[in-house]
């Protein structure tokens, strides 16, 4: 049996992931629009992963007695200045997360909560790449500096990513 406290932060991590699905869908879009179907792509399996962690986080809560009451979701931003802009928004939202998950650790350690404890540190592994991935790109971004050559190989580099095949296993 959860508590209430814990239970309510679950149920606002689990907006929070869909809200992040549904920024990547907006940058997803963003880069469809441009045709860099590499960038594109890369925002879809994001957003896509997203999903599947709000839907780890719902089916954890009904596990552990829980109820998932589901709210509304904000609108992202759809416009964007640049491809740049685009990365440290998202290593910036990524940040956003890394915090709230570790708040959400800690809340579970502090009531010896060491289910939802465990539970979560699968989530604190998950934002450690995720922030080192909008890092590395961010870097790459700034190495490319409008070189347009070099912006089309990463555009083809970033057409291969594929959707974890068992993520989280
Ligand atoms: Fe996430
Ligand atoms: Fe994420």
């Amino acid at each position: 049996m959860i508590s209430k406290k814990m239970e309510e932060m679950i149920v606002t991590q689990y907006h929070k992931e869909l809200f992040s699905a549904y920024q990547y869908f907006a940058m997803c879009s963003y880069f469809l629009d441009l045709e860099l179907d590499g960038f594109a792509n890369f925002f879809r399996v994001q957003a896509e992963e997203e999903l599947m962690h709000a839907m780890k986080q719902f089916d954890y809560l009904h596990e552990v007695d829980g109820k998932m009451t589901i709210g509304s979701i904000e609108a992202p931003e759809n416009e964007f200045n640049s491809i740049l802009e685009v990365f440290q928004k998202t290593l910036e939202h990524e940040q956003y997360i890394t915090k709230s998950i570790h708040q959400i650790v800690k809340a579970a350690l502090d009531e010896a909560d060491f289910a939802t404890h465990e539970f979560f540190q699968w989530f604190v592994k998950e934002q450690v790449e995720e922030e080192s991935t909008m890092r590395n790109l961010i870097g790459k971004l700034k190495l490319i500096d409008g070189n347009t050559s070099a912006l089309y190989l990463l555009n083809e580099e970033l057409l291969r990513r594929q959707p974890e095949a068992n993520p989280g296993a």
